[in-house]
């Protein structure tokens, strides 16, 4: 990008033909969006892409979301679409939602700051859909604003920070949320929240059944737990695996028990706080119930060994799936 500072205009609706050009020759445009307002650049396009960069002084190690205007369109930046992808999609977009995927080779590295992931959006305003549909490509954009500022909802805001950097920022008024999308991370085992946004974790939980927040903690839904809810402590309880996923989880939530078969309890290390449930099905039956109500009253996160492959232990485990939701670590 030149260093010459350009004519900035402030247009309306009636500008998305040009905004849509300028994009296709490979220029910058600010838009407005349901969340804050967006500097963008055609994802497919490197040196495009790295005029953002230049225009935000952002760091080149910060990754940008690239937004479509529908789902058919997601598949030529993104390597592989998981089935709980097109779920949240089918309740959150377009919407404040930005979904973490392995990115498509197509994609230049510059847009996903050289990593091999890309976060993607659908974004709930007319403008930016009709911008982006227009273009004909993924649109690259960050907030408009300059980094380290607060992110604009005006587009008062964007002149502010980009005139005589961009050539057009399209008016849209007000910004509906006002503050940037939810970013959820789908890469990982359990999908992560990398930003709390205006898609909360529990309006996520009836479709992820399990997410682990912002803070890096666990959070499991509560629905399927509730529809049994005489089995049901009154604190998360999951389901573990194996001794080492039982730790795991047990590492990431202050105040948990690990609840299990004298010989699950033998490999953890004695440090771990644990309960026994006894050793034989019928040890376990008799305890499991008293067990659990005792343990939620001390205890805000149970970790119980899954009995899910064990036959002999089938009515206690017929129980403890609806303690856990079914929730399995
Ligand atoms: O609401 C929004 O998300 C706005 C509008 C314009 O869509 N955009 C926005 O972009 O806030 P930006 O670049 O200001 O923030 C994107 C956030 C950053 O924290 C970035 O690190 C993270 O998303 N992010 C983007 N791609 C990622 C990836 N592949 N992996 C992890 N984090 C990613
Ligand atoms: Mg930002």
């Amino acid at each position: 990008m030149s260093l010459d500072r350009i004519n900035t205009v402030v247009g309306g609706a009636e500008y998305i033909d040009e905004g849509a050009r300028i994009l296709r020759a490979g220029g910058l445009v600010a838009f407005p969006t349901e969340t804050v307002y967006g500097l963008g650049a055609d994802a497919f396009n490197p040196e495009a892409v790295l005029n953002i960069f230049k225009a935000k002084g952002r760091p080149q190690d910060n990754p940008l979301i690239v937004h479509y205007a529908s789902v058919e369109d997601v598949k030529g930046a993104v390597s592989h679409i998981p089935d709980v992808a097109y779920k949240l999609w089918e309740t959150f977009s377009p919407g404040p939602l930005t979904l973490v995927l392995p990115k498509s080779d197509a994609l230049p590295l510059v847009t996903t700051a050289g990593i091999n992931t890309v976060g993607i959006r659908i974004p709930n305003h007319p403008v930016a859909l009709e911008l982006i549909k227009k273009s004909g490509t993924g649109i690259a954009a960050p907030s408009a604003n300059t980094s380290g500022r607060v992110s604009p909802t005006l587009s008062a805001h964007v002149y502010e920070d980009m005139q005589g950097k961009i050539p057009l920022i399209l008016e849209g008024g007000q910004t509906d949320i006002g503050i940037e999308s939810t970013v959820l991370d789908l890469t990982k085992d359990t999908p992560i929240v990398l930003r709390p946004g205006a898609v909360t974790i529990e309006m996520l939980l009836p479709v992820l059944g399990k997410v682990i927040n912002h803070k890096g903690e666990v959070v499991v839904a509560e629905s399927p737990g509730m529809k049994y809810k005489h089995y049901a402590p009154t604190c998360p309880c999951v389901g573990a695996k194996s001794v080492e996923s039982a730790l795991r989880v047990y590492s990431e939530n202050p105040g948990a028990v690990i609840v299990g078969r004298d010989s699950f309890l033998s490999a953890l290390p004695n440090s771990v706080t644990a309960r026994s449930l006894g050793e034989s099905p019928k040890e376990c039956m008799r305890s499991v119930f008293s067990l659990l109500r005792e343990l939620e009253k001390d205890y805000s996160y149970i970790i119980i060994e899954d009995f899910s492959d064990k036959e002999e232990y089938f009515a206690l485990y017929n129980r403890l799936k609806k303690t856990t939701g079914g929730v399995l670590v």
